[in-house]
């Protein structure tokens, strides 16, 4: 299986721009037999809002949006599964900063992001779904969104419902995202695709926001199958078996879901901070 991080540069509040990025990566990645391609955190909208309106201007409905329209379009036409970042407009409420997950065949759904970064809390809801994995023929990927990065329960979470590709879409502007996948790959013995974008995006009353680029893509090892450069576009690409996910012994006597101590971390599981 090829497996792709999409590292764009999306232009601010240029939605059409944006989906045409896509277009062009879906078709680059089907040149090279990528099966699984994914795009950056929020890469319709771009990232650095000056105000809520700004965002709900931007925000679309999943699937009925024209973005998921477009991924079930091109992961039908390209024969691959899509995963990418965008503002969702809430069923009912709010705004989510979302990631969909799109199959050659059909829309599979939507995560919505559950740990928001600094002044996302501004403008986003939180999510409040756990974490999902979508078990595929060719794979059994879950999805988080950058800034769960921090949250080695997110990736915990995934890995026992039996995730062997852990995609994040991101907006990294933080410099040790790329280190902890590899940790969250050894210990979890599952598959990274971090898809991050670059560039500075200036926006009218902000701080400009310089993000770091260094897409890439772990094995259950911890080895950087690939990795992207930190301030140019490209595809990130590597070729895996995702079965290899599958196998839990870290030595022939360690086996990371069976050793775990479970009665040991009982205060994980309750919010008290003591
Ligand atoms: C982030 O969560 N966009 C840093």
């Amino acid at each position: 299986m090829k497996i792709a991080a999409a590292q764009i540069h999306p232009q601010f509040a240029q939605p059409d721009k944006n989906r045409n990025i896509i277009r062009r990566y879906c078709k680059r990645a089907a040149q090279q037999d990528v099966d699984l391609i994914v795009f950056p955190e929020l890469c319709i909208s771009g990232y650095n809002f000056s105000s809520k309106e700004q965002v709900d201007s931007f925000a679309e409905p999943v699937p009925e949006g024209p973005t998921t329209q477009l991924w079930i379009e091109l992961a039908k036409e390209h024969n691959m599964i899509i995963v990418g970042g965008l503002a969702e407009q809430g069923r009912s409420e709010g705004i989510y900063n979302s990631a969909a997950i799109v199959g050659p065949d059909q829309f599979l759904g939507c995560y919505q992001k559950i740990h928001l970064f600094a002044n996302e809390k501004d403008w986003f809801l939180p999510g409040s779904q756990p974490p999902h994995v979508w078990k595929l023929p060719s794979a059994a990927i879950g999805v988080l969104v950058c800034f769960d990065w921090a949250f080695p329960e997110a990736s915990r979470i995934l890995m026992l419902e039996g995730c062997e590709i852990l995609c994040l879409p991101s907006n990294l502007v933080l410099p040790y995202a790329q280190r902890v996948m590899v940790a969250r790959s050894i210990e979890n013995r599952i598959f990274t695709v971090l898809a991050n974008r670059i560039g500075t995006e200036p926006s009218t009353g902000c701080k400009p926001i310089t993000f770091t680029g260094s897409s890439q893509i772990t094995n259950p090892l911890g080895e950087i199958l690939a990795r992207g450069s930190r301030t140019r576009s490209g595809l990130v690409i590597a070729e895996i078996q995702p079965q290899k996910a599958q196998d839990k012994f870290l030595t022939g006597q360690n086996h990371i879901i069976n050793d775990r101590r479970v009665e040991l971390y009982q205060r994980l599981c309750n919010g008290d901070q003591r």
